[in-house]
This record gives structure tokens, C-alpha cells and sequence, in this order.
């Protein structure tokens, strides 16, 4: 069952955070599904720019449709993830999403909240969320790249003055996280303290955490023992994802992490049966081992086992 963004922050606020995981394909979209429901969590699918480029955006959409067939249990969101204004309108158009981002974030303040506005008034029309972003990630984001320095953290300030000015119903707040596999140099904490004064000034107001992913050690040395060449790479610390729930980030967005099972499953594969060359067992591999990964996170994100009580909330 496809709902909004809101109606899944409505039962999580306070209480768990909602895994926003990026989709490019079927085998994608086969292990989430499995992971979601072998952990009885909702989930929010995100789809890109380029994932909707990478086929043809109708493949994508007719993939999560029939993933949704499959598994009649699921409750998730389809949300478009880091879109333009014209994205935006795409899917709002589209009666697929249920939810969309509107990333100007790159864009001064007051032109921020202009195009936001736009995006909010048109998606409101039609039943479907949006997401805004405030502040910059480090790191790449598509065809923008933002160097490490010119990250900044959002001002909790701003933060309040845009959410009241664009009416989104969920912000991106910048708390130190980048995207990619080389988010740290050393140990580093996410920004509580930016979290909580913003908390405080929107309170019950959710929050979303973009470049999430853990990058684990464990999958990093194993695709490095197979060829693979990303050492130095560090991520987000899993415990860190629930005491971040419980000060408002509501959504958690991970796509590193299952581009590294990814990785780790086809180098390991073609490394020990080197003389294979069919896709689908090594591809069989991975939806098991994402549906795996969906799980683990799940749990750790206290998403896991709130299906029942979300369906009972949501009347259903
Ligand atoms: O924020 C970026 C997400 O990880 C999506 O990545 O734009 O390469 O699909 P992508
Ligand atoms: P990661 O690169 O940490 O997985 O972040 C993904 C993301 O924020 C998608 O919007
Ligand atoms: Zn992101």
C-alpha cells in the first residue's frame, strides 16, 4: 500500500525513524520488499534523477508496481529524491509518487523558499508530501558537487522561518553527514546540538537525514580483498540513527550502503568462479543479501516489527 511521507512521520515522530532507500532496478526493488517485510517495517522507496535515467523512468515505476503486487503487506512511499522543479511536477503529474523532494538548496535563502513554495502548493493539490532541503551536504549530489569545506550545517533560525514560510511537510537539515563512501576523515559525531535547537523551535516537525549510510568496515575490506580499491572510506555510525529519531530526523536516507552489498556480492562472485558469466546467480546472491541488509538496518532504525501498529493507526 503506497502512502505519503506524512502520514509514515505521523506514526514514527519521536519514536523510530522511516528508511528512505534509493532504487535503480528490479533486483533493488525485490531485496527491499523482502527486507521490509521479513522485518515487518514501512519503508519509503526513493527514485533519483538518474535512477529514473538509468532505464526509463516507466521500467522503474512498472518495477515498484509490481513489487507491490508481490508484496500485498508492504507500506511505503514512492518519493522522488534530490528533485529540480521540473522533476517535481513530473511526478506530482505522474498519480505514482506519493511524496517528492524539492532541492534548491543550492539556491540563496528567499530563492529557496520561492521555488519550495511553488513545489508545495502544487503537490498539496494533489495529496502528495514534500520534502525541502536547507543547508549543504558535503560531499556529491549528482551533477552538483560540493567540496567538504563548503558544507554547512543549517541554522536552526533559518530552519524555522523556512518551514513556516513554504509549508513543506519535512526538512533535510545539513548535521555534518555527506554523500557517498568518504564521508569522515576521522571518528565524527553527527550535530545533536544543531538537532536539538531545532527541535526546539519546530517541535513534532520532521526531519530528514540525507547521507546516512554506515559504509561497514567489514563489507569495505571484503570488496577491497576482492579488487575493489576504496579504502579510507567512513560512514555514519549506526547508533547514532535512533537517538537521531528521538530528537525529530523521522527519515533516514541510505544508498551507499547498498551499492557496497552490491559491489561486495559481484566482486566476490566473479572472483571465486571465474569462469561464470551469467548474471543471475550472483544476482539471485544479492536480493538475498539486500533483503539482509534492509533487515539489519530496520532494526537498527526501530522501524522493524511497526507495520501492525502503523496499519492499525492508518485505519487500514
Ligand atoms: O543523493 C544521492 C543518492 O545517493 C542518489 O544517487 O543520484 O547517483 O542516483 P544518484
Ligand atoms: P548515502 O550516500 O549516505 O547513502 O546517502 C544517500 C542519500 O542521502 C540519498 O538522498
Ligand atoms: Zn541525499
Amino acid at each position: 500500500m503506497i502512502v505519503t511521507t506524512a502520514q509514515l512521520f505521523k506514526h514514527a515522530y519521536g519514536k523510530y525513524a522511516v528508511g528512505a532507500y534509493n532504487i535503480n532496478n528490479a533486483e533493488q526493488a525485490m531485496g527491499l520488499f523482502k527486507g521490509a517485510i521479513a522485518s515487518q517495517a514501512p519503508f519509503i522507496i526513493q527514485i533519483s534523477k538518474g535512477a529514473r535515467k538509468y532505464t526509463d523512468k516507466r521500467m522503474l515505476e512498472a518495477v515498484i508496481r509490481a513489487a507491490g503486487d508481490i508484496f500485498p503487506e508492504a507500506i511505503y512511499a514512492v518519493h522522488l529524491d534530490h528533485g529540480d522543479e521540473e522533476t517535481c511536477y513530473e511526478c506530482i503529474n505522474s498519480g505514482f509518487f506519493s511524496s517528492v523532494m524539492i532541492d534548491a538548496s543550492h539556491d540563496p535563502f528567499e530563492k529557496n523558499i520561492e521555488i519550495t513554495k511553488r513545489v508545495v502548493e502544487a503537490a498539496h493539490k494533489k495529496g502528495i508530501s514534500v520534502e525541502a532541503e536547507l543547508g549543504m551536504l558535503g560531499g556529491v549530489e549528482e551533477d552538483i558537487k560540493v567540496e567538504e569545506g563548503n558544507a554547512c550545517l543549517t541554522d536552526p533560525a533559518e530552519a524555522e522561518d523556512f518551514v513556516k514560510r513554504t509549508g513543506c511537510d519535512c526538512l533535510a537539515a545539513a548535521i555534518g553527514t555527506s554523500h557517498g563512501a568518504f564521508k569522515f576523515k576521522g571518528k565524527q559525531s553527527l550535530h545533536f546540538d544543531v538537532l536539538e535547537k531545532i527541535q526546539a523551535r519546530l517541535p513534532n516537525f520532521p526531519l530528514v537525514m540525507h547521507g546516512s549510510s554506515s559504509v561497514p568496515q567489514d563489507e569495505v575490506a571484503r570488496i577491497n580483498a576482492a579488487g575493489g580499491q576504496i579504502a579510507g572510506s567512513m560512514g555514519v555510525d549506526v547508533n547514532e540513527y535512533l537517538p537521531a529519531a528521538k530528537l525529530g530526523v523521522t527519515k533516514i536516507n541510505i544508498d551507499t550502503d547498498g551499492r557496497l552489498v552490491w559491489t561486495r556480492v559481484h566482486r566476490e562472485f566473479f572472483r571465486d568462479n571465474p569462469k561464470d558469466f551469467d548474471f543471475r546467480p550472483p544476482g539471485k546472491i544479492f536480493i538475498e543479501e539486500y533483503a539482509k541488509f534492509i533487515a539489519s538496518r530496520n532494526v537498527l532504525l526501530g522501524s522493524a516489527h511497526q507495520l501492525t501498529d502503523l496499519r492499525a493507526s492508518l485505519g487500514k
